[in-house]
Formats: C-alpha cells, structure tokens, sequence
C-alpha cells in the first residue's frame, strides 16, 4: 500500500480502522487483554500507539497502513456494497475487510457479467484520483462479440471522434486489437457507463463476454476467479 509510515495513532481509532472493531468495543478489547502493545497488555483505547507495535491475540495488526488488494472478479458478481441485486465482490473478500473504516471499495466498477481486475482499496483519495477523467488510467479489456470484428473499426476507434449511441461527446482515442474470430482486444483511458458494451454498439456488434486483464500498470496474471493479492507498492506511474 501507499508508503505511509507509521505514525502513532489512537488504539480505538486503530482497531476501528482495520476492522477489528467498533471504536466503543475497543474498550472491552482492552480490557479482556486482548491487545498488547509491545507484547504488553494496551492500557487504554484512547492511548496513542505505533501501528507495527500492536498485537492483536498474539497477531500483527492486519494492513493498519492501509489496503491496496488486486482482485479477479467472478462473471455473476456485483461491485456495491448491498447485495439487493446478487452477491457482492465484498463478500468473497476476508471478513474483517467489509468492516474496515474507511470501507474497501473498487476503483471504478465492472457489469455483473464481466470479470476480471478490479483494484480495490481502503483509501477514499486513491479511488477519486484514479477514477478522475483527466488521470487516463488506461484499462484493457478482452471481448468476444457476436461477429467478427473489421479491420476499419481500428482506425474509426483511435479516431477521437467516435460517438456512442445516444452521445454528444465523441470517446477519447481508443486502442483496438483484432485478436480472432469474434474476439478483439480493446484499450480505453476512460471509463464512461458500459463503454466498451456500447462502443461496439455503435458499430452493430454485441459484446457476449467481457474480461478486463489490466488496470493502470496492474496485469490481472493467473488470479484465479474470486481470489485476491495484497499490493504493498504503489508504482510510480499510478501515484
Ligand atoms: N465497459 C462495459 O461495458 N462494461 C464494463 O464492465 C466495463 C467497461
């Protein structure tokens, strides 16, 4: 995660924070013995510790610095946190992850029916600034569509001038790769509601499936569906 070192901080805040419990519980944390600092007993939940000096029944505090998580998102899933309309990415993430504060969220979101790399982070600044238009994060997403994809459209993507459906603002310049029969690769540094879907719209294509393989400078690699992986540096070209 973001290299913030650790500065002293109030426990209750602390424990809260990484989701190990409510700021009012962490009284009773305290008092059961439950927490140690520097391998004794804590005194107080409104005592000021350092972070890498807090146990937790005999365990590191988890990521008290902050949480920066590559996750592969499984087709069926949805990115909110209520699960009114089908399970949640939250929910196939650790416990006391959902209960963090400030929560975990993704930076940016995928359709229910696509799958792939969602970054997924405790840092409310990071989501603004990595989500923000003029940042250009560029994404790569892997489709299959019911046609096969024209060589023009590589051109008429890159133009600049492209309008989807229903738009007055023509999409930024976009990298599209023919990679088969019905299948092409698409880059975009933008990340308007259900572009890639509507992009190939505009084209009279329907896109069957939807992958996203890379956000920013992250590659999802082998993650299994549903797995995650902890990021501990935040690379240069993401900051
Ligand atoms: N574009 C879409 O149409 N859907 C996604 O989930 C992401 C990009």
């Amino acid at each position: 995660m973001p290299p913030s070192p650790s500065r002293p901080r109030r426990l209750d805040q602390l424990l809260s924070a990484c989701g190990y419990c409510s700021r009012r519980e962490a009284k009773g944390w305290v008092k059961q013995g439950w927490v140690t600092v520097d391998g004794l007993a804590a005194e107080s939940p409104d005592q000021k510790v350092d972070p890498a000096r807090v146990q937790v029944e005999g365990e590191p505090l988890d990521h008290p610095d902050g949480l920066l998580v590559l996750f592969h998102k499984p087709v069926g899933t949805i990115c909110t946190h209520e699960d009114e309309e089908g399970p949640t990415i939250y929910g196939l993430l650790p416990e006391r992850w959902r209960h963090r504060n400030p929560p975990v969220s993704s930076v940016g979101r995928l359709d229910k029916d696509a799958s792939g790399l969602l970054v997924l982070t405790d840092d409310g600044a990071l989501v603004q600034k990595w989500t923000a238009p003029r940042h250009h994060v560029p994404k790569l997403y892997e489709v299959e569509l019911d046609r096969d994809p024209l060589p023009e459209w590589v051109a008429i993507f890159a133009s600049g001038t492209f309008l989807m459906p229903g738009e007055s603002k023509p999409c930024a310049p976009a990298k599209l790769e023919l990679v088969g029969p019905k299948r092409a690769r698409l880059e975009l540094t933008e990340g308007r509601f259900h572009q890639v879907k509507r992009m190939f719209a505009g084209l009279g294509a329907v896109v069957q499936t939807l992958h996203r393989s890379r956000f920013g400078p992250y590659e999802l690699g082998d993650l299994a569906p549903g797995s995650w992986k902890v990021v501990s540096d935040l690379p240069a070209t993401m900051e």
